[in-house]
């Protein structure tokens, strides 16, 4: 039997990873593990892939995905700055999720929607010229609703 070219092995590595983060939203070490057994590889192999591709993630998503798009017309108009205040705010920086797990932080390409620049997607959902001020009212939002939530929990 032919031995897989090793274009072949990264190309059904990567479908694989691709896979594994559709159905669960990251790449566990679980998982990594898994992969090396069945496809004869080390680990390490299988992060040197993994990681050179930079769509993938290695921990779990945050309950509110914060995605922030650094395409150029995004980029030129404030991106960066607000990708940075960001940072500082969730205390997270862009790929991990916060320590109690309620935000995650990513950087993406365009998004397709220059026009809004600088844009965000936050719970999925499209947040055009956007701005410091209008950030952290979403934030704010999303705090009040996630302590309401809390609250109908508890009672
Ligand atoms: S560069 Fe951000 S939407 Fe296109």
């Amino acid at each position: 039997m032919l031995e897989p070219s090793r274009e072949a092995l990264v190309s059904e590595l990567i479908s694989s990873l691709q896979k594994i983060q559709l159905r669960l939203g990251y790449i566990p070490q679980e998982a990594i593990r898994w992969l090396a057994e069945e496809m004869h590889l080390s680990e390490q192999d299988i992060y040197g892939v993994a990681t050179f591709y930079k769509n993938f993630r290695f921990t779990a998503p945050g309950k509110h995905q914060v995605k922030m798009c650094m395409g150029t017309a995004c980029f030129v108009q404030g991106g960066e700055s607000l990708l940075s205040a960001t940072t500082e705010r969730l205390g997270v920086e862009p790929g991990k999720t916060t320590e109690d797990g309620r935000y995650s932080l990513e950087r993406v390409a365009c998004l397709g929607c220059c026009a809004l620049a600088p844009v965000s997607v936050v719970d999925e959902e499209i947040h055009g010229k956007m701005n410091q001020r209008k950030m952290s009212r979403l934030f704010v939002q999303i705090d009040k609703k996630d302590r309401e939530e809390k609250k109908g929990k508890s009672k």
